[in-house]
């Protein structure tokens, strides 16, 4: 799914929090997007997403100025897990519940995606006795069942120890492959290099760099960026 914003405002209490010109989110990728705190990342894919409305400016879908045609291949994990007070196995194929898969579309994605996390003896326990890396694990599969076009990850490893947070890469590339794209929230430099291919760099509201990961990452435009950020 292709996606352009065009000079998309939103504000909190008369206060602009975000104010973005232009931005293109193409098919078949991964995005990283970084910043400081509260420099609206959180706020950007959650008007993307549909999840809270914004005071100006235009998001295009495909063309098409209307977010209900694609509502069902857009899917957002927001930051914090945000787990039900239900077992792991039901946060899991809750996304598909509400989409209303079959049985059999429910053990097919499930028994694809759980292998990704060692999770097997955690799928009968409730989600709110699980450690914090343990539910992002869960958060994270929740999303990635649903198998969506578009598909926000919000700080998706954050609480994950090292050797979770490679699988959770792992899994995030497979959740890109052929058309598909996923853009995550990251404050993590490395990870950004290891899995994007563009970057969107913020900054009190407003993109202040973007373009290829290889390129920002190492060598950006922005001095500000290579003094803040180290780069
Ligand atoms: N529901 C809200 N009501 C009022 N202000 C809000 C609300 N949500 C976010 N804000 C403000 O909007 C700004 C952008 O917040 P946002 O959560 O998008 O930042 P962020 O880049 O995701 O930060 P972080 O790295 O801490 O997650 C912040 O100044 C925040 O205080
Ligand atoms: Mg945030």
């Amino acid at each position: 799914m292709r996606v352009t914003i065009d000079s998309l405002i939103k504000k909190y209490n008369e206060k602009t929090v975000l104010n973005i010109d232009n931005l293109t989110i193409e098919e078949g990728k991964i995005y990283g997007i970084l910043g400081l705190n509260g420099s609206g990342k959180s706020t950007l894919i959650q008007c993307i997403s549909g999840l809270i409305p914004f005071d100006y400016g235009k998001i295009f879908y495909n063309g098409q100025e209307d977010i209900h045609p694609v509502r069902k291949s857009i899917s957002a994990s927001l930051q914090g897990n945000n787990l039900f007070n239900r077992t792991v196995f039901e946060n899991i194929i809750c996304g598909l519940e509400y989409r209303k898969a079959s049985k059999e579309l429910i053990k097919e994605r499930t028994d694809k995606y759980l292998r990704y996390f060692n999770l097997q003896s955690f799928l009968n326990k409730n989600a709110k006795t699980l450690s914090g890396g343990e539910g992002a694990k869960v958060a994270l599969l929740r999303t990635a069942v649903l198998e969506t076009e578009l598909t926000f990850l919000d700080e998706p490893t954050a609480s994950m120890d090292i050797e979770s947070t490679f699988q959770a890469e792992e899994l995030i590339r497979y959740m890109a492959q052929g058309k598909k794209t996923v853009v995550v929230v990251t404050h993590d430099i490395l990870q950004a290099k290891r899995i994007s291919d563009e970057v969107i760099f913020m900054d009190k509201g407003r993109i202040l760099e973007m373009g290829l990961g290889k390129k920002v990452l190492n060598n950006p435009e922005s001095d500000y960026l290579k003094k803040v950020f180290n780069l």
